[in-house]
């Protein structure tokens, strides 16, 4: 019987999960059922209940739903409550929802693994302090950092998000403008991609084998953050493609206890 399967977005039709997703079950001859559900915010929980009754398994969560569906899951994981943020649901049967967040765990293992960037000893900065922000602190303090910088335009939220991680490794905050100089990565959390704009961040950033590594991904690999970058000082980039590859990678650990082969899909 197939597995179903489900992505939670709105909209959700552009959504690249059900690719990876089916690419992972031809691969472990699995058969699954992918569904792509369209709910608006207020119609969310109702749609992941419904869904859980008709025998659902597991589910991404995207935006602009990770927020709320921590919100509505009966249980969650330590590191979706340190996000703040959902982006898997496993059903534990028709009517338990677990919620948890794998979008850290893929990016950590994106630039340790695929990109071969250890991040131990390494100075780290986090350009803005939203949810994509929160999400990516834990997992890339979990591999021993020498530092994380946390730099947004509005430095007050910057400071909220440095002091709630404090207690896991040396995390602080900084204005854009004066956000320190030489990273060995520099990783662009804010949303500014999505409208080509570019965070006013100064090109000093970038140590000579600096890593510049964009959340947003675009189908060429390029985004106006990765390209500025390049020009810029820093000596590689990346998009955020092979994030959301890993981060499907730990949702088939969390759903069937199995760990795909990401190697196919990554650039
Ligand atoms: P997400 O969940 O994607 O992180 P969010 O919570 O709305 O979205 O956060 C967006 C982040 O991008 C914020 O850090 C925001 O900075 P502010 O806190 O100052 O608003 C940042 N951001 C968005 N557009 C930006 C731009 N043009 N330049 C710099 N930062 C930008």
């Amino acid at each position: 019987m197939a597995e179903r399967l489900a992505v939670f977005g709105h909209p959700v039709a552009h959504s690249l999960s059900p690719g990876i997703h089916r690419t992972f079950a031809e691969q472990t001859g699995r058969t699954i059922e992918f569904e792509l559900i369209d709910a608006a915010p207020e119609a969310l929980a109702d749609a992941v209940r419904a869904f859980a009754s008709r025998g659902g398994v597991g589910a991404n969560v995207t935006v602009p739903h990770k927020l709320a569906a921590l919100e509505l899951v009966d249980a969650a994981s330590d590191r979706a409550k340190l996000a703040g943020a959902v982006n898997l649901l496993r059903f534990e049967s028709r009517t338990l929802v677990f919620g948890d967040n794998s979008d850290g765990a893929g990016l950590a293992t994106d630039i340790t693994e695929n990109l071969g960037v250890a991040l131990t000893g390494m100075r780290v900065l986090i350009v803005g302090a939203g949810g994509a922000c929160r999400g990516i602190v834990a997992p890339l303090l979990a591999h021993g950092p020498a530092e994380i910088v946390i730099a947004n335009r509005t430095h007050s939220t910057a400071q909220q998000v440095a002091a709630r991680f404090a207690f896991l490794g040396r995390v602080v905050s900084s204005p854009l403008a004066s956000a320190g100089t030489d990273y060995d990565v520099v990783i662009n959390a804010t949303s500014a991609s999505i409208t080509g704009e570019l965070p006013a961040l100064r090109p000093s950033v970038f140590g000579s084998a600096s890593l510049a590594y964009d959340l947003f991904y675009t189908k060429d690999g390029e985004t106006a953050f990765t390209r500025w970058a390049m020009q810029n000082g820093a000596a590689r980039t990346a998009d955020g493609w092979g994030m959301l590859v890993e981060q499907a990678v730990e949702c088939w650990r969390v759903w069937f206890g199995i760990t795909p082969d990401a190697k196919p899909l990554l650039r």
